[in-house]
């Protein structure tokens, strides 16, 4: 980074050639909290998108929102030019955008196995039972071919037969990511998916995330250090009290003044040039 380079001053709200999600005037209060206040804001599809922020900023409540976990005050948002305004978070997954949570819902007295299979799209909450006794067919054969593979893309197949409650924390975020790949999305929102994860599986990580992004998926990232979003992001937006206050290229967003201010100036020695 060139230390005298102008600050550059991206401004939030901008167009995208090819959004795969647009979000318009999205609010969510919690009594007098304005948590989430996002005017405009278009996700470019097949990019890795870092969403930014100071604690408290409405990172997790704006992901709630857009997948369906939580409900709007007011304002739209489109999936591939689809409302999900009032749609619940598994239809929301139906239609090919999941998240994974800041805290893991990994289910502790399931097996990892287990786990992905009760997270397929064929094989819903309410048919777990069916799912664990065995028994439906080619779907299970298919469910479970997939998850193998899948365990096998993070790491895990040799815990295929362990309770998800006996892995790491960092295992246990995998599987997290794992569980949401289970209904083939095309937008994942992931939400810390690096807090907790010891340095060794943290590029492991930011590889697989590189990687679904590489294959074709668009993914929505929360991430508090700098230097990893430096490093994996095609472009950062910036929330600060709920409003998208910058967005850009991640060199930009690192110089950028309102940034510095709102943000970096919290974590001095994290990123800031
Ligand atoms: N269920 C809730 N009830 C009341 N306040 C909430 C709730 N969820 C979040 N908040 C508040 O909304 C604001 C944004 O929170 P959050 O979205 O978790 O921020 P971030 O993920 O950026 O740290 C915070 O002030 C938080 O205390
Ligand atoms: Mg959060």
């Amino acid at each position: 980074m060139v230390a005298d380079q102008p600050f550059a001053e991206p401004v939030p709200g901008v167009a995208k050639s090819d959004p795969v999600l647009v979000v318009d005037g999205v609010t969510r209060t919690f009594g007098g909290l304005v948590a989430v206040d996002v005017g405009h804001l278009e996700i470019q599809r097949h990019t890795v998108t870092s969403l930014i922020g100071p604690n408290g900023a409405g990172k997790t409540t704006l992901f709630n929102v857009l997948s369906g976990f939580d409900n709007a005050n007011a304002g739209e948002w489109h999936l591939n030019g689809g409302s999900l305004v009032g749609i619940p978070a598994h239809s929301v997954a139906r239609r090919g955008m999941v998240r994974t949570f800041q805290l893991t819902r990994s289910l502790a007295r399931l097996t990892v196995m287990e786990n992905l299979l009760v997270a397929d799209q064929h094989n819903p909450g309410e048919r777990l039972r069916g799912a664990l006794l065995g028994g439906w067919g080619a779907a299970e054969a298919d469910a479970k071919e997939r998850a193998a593979a899948l365990l096998d893309r993070f790491g895990l197949s040799t815990m295929v037969d362990e309770y998800a409650g006996s892995l790491s924390g960092g295992q246990r975020k995998l599987l997290e990511v794992a569980r949401a790949l289970m209904v083939g999305p095309e937008v994942i929102m992931l939400d810390e998916p690096m807090a907790g994860v010891n340095p060794a599986l943290t590029q492991s990580l930011l590889t697989h995330i590189q990687t679904l992004r590489d294959d074709g998926m668009t993914v929505i990232f929360i991430e508090h250090d700098m230097d990893v979003v430096q490093e994996i992001s095609d472009w950062v937006v910036v929330l600060a009290q709920g409003a998208v206050i910058a967005e850009g290229p991640p060199s930009s967003i690192a110089r950028n003044r309102v940034v510095i201010d709102a943000y970096l100036g919290e974590h001095h020695g994290d990123a800031a040039p």
